[in-house]
C-alpha cells in the first residue's frame, strides 16, 4: 500500500463540473488525460507530463463510436478499479468514469467531423474512427475544461487530427504529444499487446524494427520515399499489414522525396490484433533527428506558453 489516497472517480457531468469548478480557485492550469482504461506504463506516462503542469483529471470511457463493425469494442478490458490504484500514486485530481448514456443521450445526433487527412494511413483501413474520436474528444473537454490536454505519440495521426480540431474550432486548450513508451525490446506499449501470445509478440516486434530500419535509410541519406519503405516492407515480409509509410507533417501527405518533417508510420495485423507505431523526425542539415509531431508540444514549451498568457497564478516549475 502507498498511504496515498486513490483518487475520487465521477460518474456524472453534473458531479464533474461541480469538482472543475472547485479547480478553478486554484487558478492553475488544469490538464486532462482521456484514455479509454486499461492503463498500462504508456498512460502512466502522460499523466506523470501532465501532473508537472497542474491537477490532473483522468478520463476512463471505452468510447463506442470509435470502434468499427467486428473490432475489438466488447473485448477490450475495462477494469475502473485496478486504473484506479493505478492512478493513487501519481496524484491525480479525479477520475471521470462516465457510463455511455452519460455521453451519448438516446438522441445524440451531433458528430465532430475533421474534414482533413481523410483516407490517410488509419483512416483508410478505419473509416469513421476519428469521427468518433474527434466526437467524443470534443465531448470531453466540454465537459472538464481543461487548459491542457495530454495525448501520446503512438496515436500519431489521433493527435493530427485532434491539434487540427482545437485549432479550427478555437478551442482554448494547448495540447502536449508525450514520446511513445516502449518495452525493453522496443514494442510500444498498448492495451492491445495484452492479446498477443509470446510468439505473436515475437512477430509484432516486426513492426518497430521496420521502423528503425526506415530511420536508418534516412540516415544513410536515401531520399526516395518508394525506396525507404521498400527498406521497411522488407522486414514485415508475409505479415498482415496495413500500410507501413513515409509521410510529410503535418499533412501526413505521401511525397517522392523525403520532406523535411516526416513521419514513419505503421500498422499491422497479428492474430486479429490491430498494433501501430511511428516515428517523426526532421531535417537538420543532412541529418535526421528526432521531432514533435506538431508545434510547441512538450510540456516545457507549453508550460511557457501558458505562464505567457499570465492567467494562471501558479504554474509547477517544469521538470529538468
Ligand atoms: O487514445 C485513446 O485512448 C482514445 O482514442 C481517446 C483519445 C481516449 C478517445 O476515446
Amino acid at each position: 500500500m502507498s498511504g496515498v489516497p486513490a483518487p475520487a472517480v465521477l460518474y456524472g457531468a453534473q458531479e464533474l463540473r461541480a469538482f472543475r469548478a472547485s479547480l478553478s480557485i486554484a487558478k492553475r492550469p488544469v490538464v486532462f488525460v482521456p484514455t479509454m482504461g486499461d492503463l498500462h506504463a504508456g498512460h502512466l506516462s502522460l499523466v506523470r507530463h501532465a501532473a508537472d503542469l497542474g491537477p490532473v483529471i483522468v478520463s476512463i470511457f471505452v468510447n463506442p463510436t470509435q470502434f468499427g463493425e467486428g473490432e475489438d469494442f466488447d473485448r477490450y478490458p475495462r477494469n475502473l478499479e485496478v486504473d484506479r490504484a493505478r492512478l493513487a500514486t501519481l496524484g491525480v485530481a479525479a477520475i471521470f468514469a462516465p457510463a455511455a448514456d452519460e455521453i451519448y443521450n438516446e438522441e445524440a445526433a451531433t458528430w465532430v467531423d475533421v474534414d482533413a487527412l481523410r483516407g490517410r494511413l488509419c483512416d483508410a483501413h478505419r473509416p469513421g474512427h476519428f469521427r468518433g474520436v474527434t466526437t467524443v474528444v470534443t465531448k470531453l473537454f466540454n465537459l472538464v475544461q481543461p487548459d491542457v490536454a495530454v495525448f501520446g505519440q503512438k496515436d500519431a495521426q489521433q493527435c493530427l487530427v485532434l491539434y487540427r480540431m482545437v485549432r479550427d474550432l478555437h478551442l482554448p486548450i494547448e495540447m502536449v504529444v508525450a514520446p511513445t513508451v516502449r518495452d525493453d525490446d522496443g514494442l510500444a506499449l498498448s492495451s492491445r499487446n495484452r492479446f498477443l501470445s509470446s510468439s505473436d509478440r515475437r512477430r509484432a516486434l516486426g513492426l518497430s524494427r521496420a521502423l528503425r530500419r526506415g530511420v536508418q535509410a534516412l540516415a544513410e541519406g536515401v531520399q526516395s520515399t518508394a525506396e525507404i519503405e521498400q527498406a521497411m516492407a522488407e522486414v514485415l515480409v508475409g505479415e498482415d499489414v496495413d500500410y507501413l509509410d513515409l509521410r510529410s507533417l503535418p499533412r501526413l501527405d505521401h511525397e517522392p522525396v523525403v520532406a523535411d518533417h516526416v513521419v514513419l508510420a505503421g500498422a499491422m495485423r497479428i492474430s486479429g490484433t490491430r498494433l501501430i507505431d511511428n516515428i517523426s523526425l526532421r531535417r537538420v542539415g543532412d541529418r535526421f533527428d528526432p521531432a514533435p509531431l506538431i508545434p510547441a508540444a512538450d510540456v516545457n514549451e507549453v508550460a511557457d506558453r501558458l505562464r505567457e498568457r499570465g492567467t494562471f497564478a501558479v504554474l509547477s516549475d517544469p521538470p529538468g
